[in-house]
């Protein structure tokens, strides 16, 4: 019996990857996403059951879950160099002369390859199992974030036995990277809820691989490009190429943009021909690397201290226009921010036409010294959006025009403040200020939150300006009016027919995107669904306190605050009672989650510090299932302080006044029935429902999570 199990686990995982290299590597879809998902849950199931015959590189490690506190270091096998660099085609051409008199004039090739603007990061496969990632650190030791590579969607935990043989222990090396339409993602969301933006995305890449919940890494969708292999002894390998071949082969993500040219001309086309073509791509990228295609040849090449002498890197300058500046457009967000953004001469810029440039804030306004008529630079970066860079101060014109920020909101005329320690300035009219109001609306309708058909950001900002709807409860209201709607231009009565059912069918729309929808500050998908699920009701949410609110996993003490303050606003009360009227869900409906045990009733407990076997929300889950409390706060009433690393000494101190025990992970875990494993809960939360999300820090919103699903994903490459 147990080996029928072992060999379904085993059936279930292999078709799993199967499923994923097509999907990754091909983009082939072989089944439905429902079925991938149904067996991707089955295996999580029978793996929860049979924990003795988990693969360690099972697919479901993606989604993340392992902590790390700090991250172990390991030395490189092989050093990681860098590459030596050039902006020049002269310094191309001397390259090209060098690696040929070092060879004695011998035929050759040069591969050229984009060069991805990432993170590099060094790979170990053993017996055809992912079995180690380290990144680069100081070329010499890096740090281990094995977990976190795991969850990279399109790196393979497991080989595929095809092509060449595979040596029992190899070594890959290539860029982990954010796709640019996930930071754009990302960076919406951190904007959208008052957070500060990730200036490009290597810094995005960068930070996210240093997170210490690998899910939360999941949830950021990082990708990866292989670019060498390596292995102990001669290289298996005649040349670099066929080595890219052999990876491609085994299952590991290539770039197909690579090209192999035997002359110095041949790279230069290929220099030229990607200058512009690179924007087309989904991924980032600063330039070419060129590298001499025969591993023998690279060899008798050998390094100079520091980089090969068998590779230069081409750098594209940082693609800058010259521009004139007509105007700065002061844009409302949805929070009360105020954005300066520059309005331009259009300009050709890195594969656009720039005619809006972003100017961050106030300060930077007057650091670069911006006038109405000067000439300015604009760079396209690794940023989305371009940005002022400098004044081109000698072409400044005779009657340029200082700029003098307002003082009052350029929408509704109220006084701006500018809270301490925040760069922007705010309108604080929350309830009058038309661009919020608008912007709030939007967001409501938008695609995750409330996802009415038929009702775009342009309607409702349109049906805003006509004074058609003022809040989310008023949309409710529309069908109402279908008949005025109906004489609207570009609406008719099959659009007003569309809307209506749109609004009727948004009713069933669960309450934590309900909840997401209002538009709380710093309530991002994550914590909207933290609180829904925590607290099932918008009424006991309601009814929740800053410091109960802040005991809930994941949400923490500036979410607390914003929330109960939301609560406390009688318009905002007025709304949910709008919003109730209207049969919107403020509950979540179907069963709460069954206790396990109640070994823990009428216990309270605090979690501080990081622990050892368990995330915060494991635990937190697991006291939940066995009957217990969790709550905030150090009292007379508490159970239990519940200790792990890095407790701050104030808590402890606290504790042992007030005598309440404190225990450490360990004798929490051995106060509840054995059997049961935390993670379980976790999982079942992940793979169970289709909206779930991995978890996120207290602060952060973070964009919508490793769907199990990898239909969900999209297709990027
Ligand atoms: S080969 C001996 N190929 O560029 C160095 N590097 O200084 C071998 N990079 O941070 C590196 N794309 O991570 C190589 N196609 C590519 C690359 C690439 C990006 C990064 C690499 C490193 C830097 C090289």
């Amino acid at each position: 019996m147990t080996t029928d199990i072992q060999q379904q686990i085993t059936a279930l995982t292999e078709r799993l990857h199967h499923l994923n290299y097509q999907y990754y590597q091909r983009d082939i879809s072989e089944v439905p996403d429902q079925e991938f998902d149904q067996m991707l849950a089955e295996l999580a199931r029978l793996e929860r059951e049979y924990p003795q015959f988990v693969h360690p590189n099972s697919p479901t490690q993606r989604v993340g879950g392992t902590i790390t506190k700090q991250f172990p270091t390991a030395e490189h096998r092989y050093p990681m160099l860098s590459l030596g660099n050039t902006y020049s085609e002269a310094d191309l051409r001397e390259f090209d002369e060098r690696v040929r008199r070092g060879l004695e004039g011998a035929d050759l090739h040069y591969v050229c390859e984009l060069k991805f603007d990432g993170v590099a990061m060094s790979l170990t496969y053993q017996d055809g199992q992912l079995t180690q990632g380290v990144t680069r650190g100081d070329g010499t030791r890096g740090d281990v974030v094995t977990s976190n590579v795991r969850t990279i969607r399109t790196l393979p935990l497991h080989l595929r036995a095809e092509g060449p043989t595979q040596p029992s222990e190899f070594e890959v090396r290539g860029e982990v990277f954010m796709p640019l339409p996930v930071f754009a993602e990302l960076n919406a969301e951190r904007e959208a809820n008052g957070e500060a933006l990730l200036a490009n995305p290597r810094n995005a890449a960068s930070g996210t691989l240093k997170l210490q919940d690998s899910a939360q890494v999941a949830a950021r969708k990082l990708r990866f490009y292989a670019y060498s292999f390596l292995m102990p002894g001669r290289n298996q390998f005649p040349t670099h190429s066929a080595s890219l071949e052999a990876l491609q082969a085994w299952g590991l993500p290539v770039s197909d943009t690579w090209r192999l040219c035997g002359t110095i001309d041949e790279v230069l086309d290929f220099v030229h021909e990607w200058e512009k073509k690179r924007f087309t791509l989904p991924v980032a990228t600063d330039g070419i690397v060129i590298k001499v295609d025969d591993f023998r040849q690279q060899e008798l090449l050998g390094f100079t201290a520091k980089s090969p002498r068998w590779a230069i890197a081409y750098k594209y300058p940082a693609e800058a226009a010259r521009t004139r500046l007509n105007t700065i457009q002061y844009q409302v967000g949805r929070t009360g921010a105020v954005t300066p953004v520059a309005l331009l001469d259009p300009v050709p810029l890195a594969g656009t036409v720039v005619k809006r440039a972003s100017v961050h804030n106030a300060n930077q306004i007057a650091a670069l010294d911006l006038r109405l008529g000067d000439l300015v630079f604009v760079e396209k970066g690794g940023e989305i959006i371009p940005k002022i860079t400098g004044v081109d101060f000698a072409a400044r014109p005779a009657d340029a025009v200082p700029i003098v920020y307002p003082t009052e909101c350029p929408a509704c005329g109220t006084p701006l403040i500018r809270p301490e320690g925040e760069a922007h300035f705010r309108c604080p009219n929350e309830r009058g200020c038309p661009p919020q109001l608008k912007a709030k609306l939007e967001h409501f309708v938008s695609r995750k939150a409330m996802n009415i058909d038929g009702l775009g950001a342009e309607t409702v900002g349109r049906f805003f300006d006509l004074r058609l709807v003022t809040n989310a409860a008023s949309l409710y209201d529309l069908p109402a009016k279908a008949h005025e709607l109906a004489q609207l231009e570009r609406m008719g009565e099959k659009s007003v027919q569309r809307l209506t059912t749109g609004l009727e069918q948004s009713k069933q729309v669960p309450f934590d995107r309900v909840l997401f929808g209002l538009g709380i500050r710093y309530v991002g998908e994550t914590v909207a669904e933290k609180l829904a699920n925590h607290y099932r009701t918008i009424d006991a949410l309601a009814a929740a306190s800053a410091t109960e609110l802040a005991a809930v996993p994941e949400v923490g003490g500036v979410i607390a605050e914003s929330v109960a303050a939301w609560f406390q606003e009688p318009e905002n009360r007025q709304l949910v009672e709008g919003l109730r009227a209207a049969g919107v869900q403020l509950a979540l409906t179907g069963e709460a989650p069954q206790p396990v045990s109640d070994r823990l009733a009428g216990l309270t407990f605090v979690l501080s510090g990081v622990f050892e076997q368990h995330s915060r929300e494991e635990l937190q889950h697991l006291i939940q299932q066995n009957g217990g409390k969790i709550t905030g706060s150090i009292s007379k009433k508490l159970s239990y302080l519940v200790a792990g690393d890095k407790m701050g000494p104030a808590k402890r101190e606290k504790a042992t006044e007030l005598k309440v025990p404190i225990i450490t992970e360990n004798e929490l875990l051995a106060m509840i029935p054995t059997g049961f494993d935390a993670t379980d809960a976790v999982l079942d939360q992940m793979l169970g429902t289709p909206t779930t999300e991995a978890p996120a820090t207290s602060d952060e919103a973070l964009p919508p999570a490793p769907a199990s699903n990898p239909g969900q994903q999209g297709t990027l490459f």
